[in-house]
């Protein structure tokens, strides 16, 4: 498709502040071709169910050429489509009717580590004397042999690789085969803007950015200090993974970084693009929001793991979070997600019934910042059990079975219940749909006002429908039990009160006369003084 062809939005530098984004792990959406994986030209198929669910934007995680060790997160080619998912062409199309349907495209770039078979991994790996043998992370071995540090692999193992050509190391912060680039060549940089400037230029507007903090590595190789016991926390890695025995004070995190991502903010401005970065750090990933997005000249959003934790979001959690962003750094924009293709689906993670999961999801609608949804948590879609002789994630495999991996979020979309497949191939699928999907398929759930999917898409409608949600401030964070409650302010000012919780509970309204809003999503009549909510009841009011 030529560019004049293209069917672009209408400019706003600002489109993403509290945008809604859908995120499509492309491998399991729409099979177009009966080979059991999902591809681009599906993608286009089905984008009418997310401009109807009311979303933003879509996020699509990577389709890029690949070996798929990682399942597109080790890339082997920027700037072109992996085969397996399509074409170049068929990316036009998905951006074209994206954008007719009012949708923003965001794709999802690996820029911290390539793929071992990327040409760039290949000549690095040759010698330590051609052009780009600086543009992985490469260092001597302690002169007993063993790696220069003790920075450890997410993936399991130590973080650095043997290489016998060179006779050094090279680091990778994930597989093996997935060695991380050296940002601290300048040429790394330019030639990964140069990514960037490639997809603008086909009309994305924006980007998802893989592992952000971890783009830059402590230049001096320093080990990380052992983190004690009680200090230690599940939310990125799972506890039996001896990653989080370490505070990562080097291996990620590095103040160089904020440098790079000012020159990635200045690529994307000309086209008035947007990114998220994804914060992965067991301690300080908040305060990492908190630097990356502020000031404007950095990216303007980031998402940290608060939400895609183990353990249930408790209103204590939630009043928490808000507090400390309110007084760290009030101008951060972060982006919240319950579910995505790495953690076990919410609704089976945080044990939720059908209620609970709507006050969760009406909860997520109120809050300050943007949010991410996850293909399939539309339809309440439960986590899907995996049996071993179907794993296919490496994670899942090395840490099997107190970690199961993440294939029990990546199975099919379900489209329809009276196929198999859930109508998302003709063929047989890469992860098997598992029974208790396809009652909850679209299909099902279409037309049915009580469903999961008509909740979402209400609840949807209510943020599109009060900017103060989308852009609004946020104050007076408070939990009382299992309440949680805050007041939004912009064009107008809307109380919510949420009850993450089975027995009644109590908010109070501020001075002032309130009217009920949003009575689709059963909130409560309020009159000022104290309101009672229902188990997993809210109260949505605005000032009058
Ligand atoms: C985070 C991605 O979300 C995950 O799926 C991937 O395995 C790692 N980064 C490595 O790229
Ligand atoms: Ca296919």
């Amino acid at each position: 498709m030529q560019p004049e062809n293209r069917t672009v939005l209408a400019a706003d530098p600002d489109w993403w502040r509290g945008a809604v984004i859908y995120q499509i792990y492309p491998r399991s959406y729409q099979d177009s071709n009966g080979d059991g994986i999902g591809d681009l030209v599906g993608i286009v198929e089905r984008l009418p169910h997310i401009a109807r669910l009311g979303a933003d934007a879509i996020w699509i995680s990577p389709f890029f050429k690949s070996p798929m060790k990682d399942f597109g997160y080790d890339v082997s080619d920027y700037c072109d489509v992996d085969p397996m998912f399509g074409t170049l062409a068929d990316f036009d199309r998905v951006v074209d009717t994206a954008h007719r349907l009012g949708l923003r495209v965001m794709i999802d770039l690996v820029l911290s580590h390539t793929a071992d078979v990327h040409p760039w991994f290949k000549e690095s790996r040759k010698n330590r004397t051609n052009p780009k043998a600086n543009w992985y992370v490469w260092a001597e071995p302690k002169g007993d042999g063993t790696p220069p540090n003790n920075w450890l692999s997410i993936f399991g193992g130590s973080a650095w690789s043997w290489d016998n050509r060179r006779e050094q190391y090279y680091l990778h912060n994930f597989l093996t085969s997935q060695p991380d680039l050296n940002f601290h060549e300048p040429a790394v940089q330019e030639a990964l803007f140069d990514v960037a400037r490639f997809w603008l230029k086909r009309g994305v507007d924006g980007f998802r950015l893989d592992t952000i903090n971890f783009y830059i590595a402590d230049k001096y190789l320093r080990d990380n200090p052992p983190l004690p016991k009680a200090l230690r926390n599940d939310s990125i890695a799972p506890s039996v993974n001896p990653y989080n025995h370490q505070l990562h004070l080097f291996d990620k995190n590095q103040a160089e970084n904020l440098e790079f991502l000012r020159k990635f903010r200045a690529v994307l401005n000309p086209y008035g693009a947007a990114a998220v970065g994804e914060v992965g750090d067991a301690q300080r990933g908040l305060e990492i929001m908190a630097e990356y997005t502020s000031g404007g000249d950095k990216v303007q959003m980031c998402y940290p793991f608060e939400m895609l934790q183990p353990t249930r979001l408790t209103a204590a959690l939630v009043a928490d979070t808000f507090r400390r962003m309110e007084e760290t750094a009030p101008d951060a924009w972060p982006c919240w997600a319950y579910s995505n293709h790495d953690v076990v689906r919410h609704v089976t993670r945080w044990g939720l019934t059908d209620a609970a999961a709507r006050a969760y999801t009406t909860l997520m609608m109120t809050l300050r910042g943007s949010l991410c949804l996850y293909q399939g948590e539309e339809l309440g879609l439960p986590e899907a059990e995996i049996a071993y002789e179907d794993l296919q994630d490496p994670y899942g495999l090395e840490f099997w079975p107190e970690f199961k991996g993440r294939d029990g979020c990546r199975t099919p979309m379900v489209w329809t219940t009276d196929n198999a497949n859930g109508g998302f191939s003709d063929g047989t699928p890469w992860l098997p749909v598992k029974a208790p999907h396809l009652p909850l398929s679209v299909a099902a759930q279409e037309g049915d006002p009580a469903s999961m999917l008509a909740h979402y898409r209400a609840a949807l409608a209510f943020r599109r429908a009060h900017r103060t949600l989308r852009t609004g401030t946020m104050s007076e964070p408070r939990d009382f039990g299992d309440v949680v409650s805050f007041v939004r302010k912009g064009d107008e000012v809307i109380f919510c009160a949420v009850n993450l919780g089975a027995e009644p509970g109590e908010a109070t309204l501020p001075t002032g006369i309130w009217e009920r809003i949003a009575t689709d999503l059963g909130s409560q009549t309020a009159q000022g003084g104290q309101v009672t909510l229902p188990p997993w009841g809210v109260c949505l009011a605005r000032q009058v």
